[in-house]
């Protein structure tokens, strides 16, 4: 689908994705690409990143990968200083990257709750807080389109509960908490606008084809709300919503996309 953008909308830009060689991620790193910006995109899987980049690159889009995993802080600092030394600066950090399976709190390891919370939650911190020296340069400073950008990656399944997912309810629910915090303090002390977005289930992705089962996927979803699916390509339009000067006076939000699914019930 055609993008309603305009093509410059991040033109100049220098932004760093998390997740960023599959999935939502992708396309994020896509639509963010086609609109100006340049990519840099962070994995732990080497033949993932290649593909993304060279996909990126045909193009057109200034584009490059750098391994590391957002559990490990050494990771996260490298992988920051790559990027402002591959393309000048940083300007958007998308936190993208995400651990998820299904599995009942009782079966539920400590350590499996643990990874989770590390990735999701610990990670997105950790790669905030390397970004900070870099993102308090970023934008074009007040007054234009602010200070640098932080989008976070969400989930609406804590906004209620959800089955077998305590440990990634937990995870997205600190997540959330700081977007808020930091909105707070960065945007007002560096100008940086930090947001969220909170996906329903999306089509095609690692997260739908492991959560919902074929049969619910392909029949049940035609007819039960609850099941609605959006596309990657809804998910990148709010990103480049919150990302371009239209979302300049958004901060600390995190905005549901998922058609109002959360909110809903079956019929009867
Ligand atoms: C139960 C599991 C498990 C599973 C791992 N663990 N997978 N427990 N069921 N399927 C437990 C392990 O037993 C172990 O605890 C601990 O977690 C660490 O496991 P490792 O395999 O050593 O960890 P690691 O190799 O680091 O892998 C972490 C991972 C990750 C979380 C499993 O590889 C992963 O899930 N990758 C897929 C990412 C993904 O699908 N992303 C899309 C996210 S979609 P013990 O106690 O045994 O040591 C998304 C959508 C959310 O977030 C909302 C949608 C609506």
């Amino acid at each position: 689908m055609e993008s309603p953008f305009k093509a410059d909308a991040l033109k100049g830009k220098v932004a760093l994705l998390t997740g960023g060689g599959s999935g939502i991620g992708f396309e994020i790193s896509t639509q963010f690409g086609k609109h100006g910006a340049s990519v840099a995109i962070m994995g732990r899987r080497k033949n993932v990143l290649d593909d993304a980049v060279s996909a990126l690159q045909s193009l057109g889009i200034p584009a490059v990968g750098f391994e590391g995993d957002v559990r490990k802080q050494e990771d996260a600092k490298r992988v920051v200083e790559a990027t402002v030394k591959h393309f000048g600066k940083l300007d958007i950090l998308v936190n993208g990257a995400a651990g998820n399976f299904l599995v009942s709190a009782e079966d539920l390891s400590p350590n499996g709750f643990k990874t989770v919370m590390d990735i999701d939650s610990v990670g997105t911190f950790t790669m905030c807080h390397e970004a900070l020296a870099y993102l308090k340069k970023g934008g074009q400073g007040r007054g234009s389109s602010g200070g640098g950008l932080i989008l976070n990656i969400s989930a609406t399944l804590h906004y209620t509960a959800a089955w077998y997912q305590i440990h990634v309810s937990a995870a997205k629910a600190a997540v959330d908490a700081l977007t808020r915090n930091l909105a707070l303090e960065w945007g007002t002390d560096y100008d940086i606008r930090v947001n969220g977005i909170a996906p329903g289930p999306i089509g095609d992705t690692p997260g739908i084809s492991k959560l919902v089962p074929k049969e619910i996927n392909s029949k049940t979803r035609d007819y039960t709300p609850l099941y609605k699916l959006g596309t990657k390509w809804d998910l990148a339009m709010a990103a480049l919503y919150l990302a371009s000067d239209a979302g300049k006076y958004i901060n600390g939000s995190t905005l549901p996309v998922d058609g109002g699914l959360w909110l809903s019930k079956p019929r009867h």
